[in-house]
């Protein structure tokens, strides 16, 4: 056998040897791994809406900082190319802190929420059952559900109470990709932006009895993840 011979059987090989089956209709496939929501966390300046000093602007912004959790996907292939999938994860914590307002004992670590973003999408898989990588992108609602906020010591002896910040709906995109390392286990990397855009208070009846400030925050994060994932 020639070298142009053995090569020509090697790829006739390589294309009649049973490839890692990947992602057909009926697949239920679920991955595990590190999820890092890191927001952006644009904000409207602080104003009091509620008290004698409603309608002063305090300025500044709400800013929040990133988190790491364990990040779960459900995904059901529909048909060979076209999936649905939910994305779950343990709940998220983020320090949240007011920058720059006209009140000085406003400035600084506010508190921290939790929350917990489920979302449902729609995702397309373009390439071939048959390949063994399988990038995607994908469409979809999201809901977080924002709960245990609580104000820093800092802030609760400034004053501050009731802090509170409102559940959200919106949009979330996704591009990511799955590589079957075996015809059951792949490797999957993703990112998405959801648009997170949340509303929160907080009282301080010390600055004037029945005062309530509120921002504004578009969160909008990016959301990365990384692990593996399982074909059933
Ligand atoms: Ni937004």
């Amino acid at each position: 056998m020639n070298k142009s011979m053995l090569s020509a059987s090697l790829l006739a090989l390589a294309l009649a040897a049973p490839l890692a089956h990947a992602h057909e209709a009926g697949d239920i496939i679920l991955r595990a791994g590190a999820i890092t929501v890191n927001p952006k966390a644009d904000s409207s300046s602080v104003k009091v809406d509620q008290g004698p000093l409603a309608g002063t602007d305090l300025g500044g912004k709400a800013t929040m900082d990133s988190d790491t959790q364990l990040g779960l996907n459900f995904a059901y292939m529909i048909t060979n190319n076209w999936g649905i999938e939910l994305l779950a994860a343990t709940p998220f914590e983020h320090d949240v802190q007011l920058k720059g307002t006209a009140l000085p004992a406003a400035n600084g670590k506010l508190g921290s929420l939790k929350h917990l973003p489920p979302t449902l999408s729609v995702v397309y898989y373009p390439l071939d059952s048959k390949s063994a990588f399988q990038p995607y992108v994908g469409a979809g609602i999201n809901y977080t559900w924002i709960y245990d906020e609580s104000l820093s010591s800092e802030a609760k002896s400034a004053g501050f109470s009731n802090f509170k910040a409102e559940n959200t709906w919106g949009l979330a995109w996704q591009v990511g990709a799955d590589y079957m390392l075996t015809d059951h286990v792949m490797l999957n990397a993703q990112v998405r932006y959801i648009d997170i855009d949340t509303r929160a208070t907080v009282e301080n009846n010390s600055i004037a009895p029945g005062t309530r400030a509120k921002v504004n925050v578009d969160v909008d994060p990016f959301v990365y993840m990384v692990g593996l994932g399982y074909k059933f």
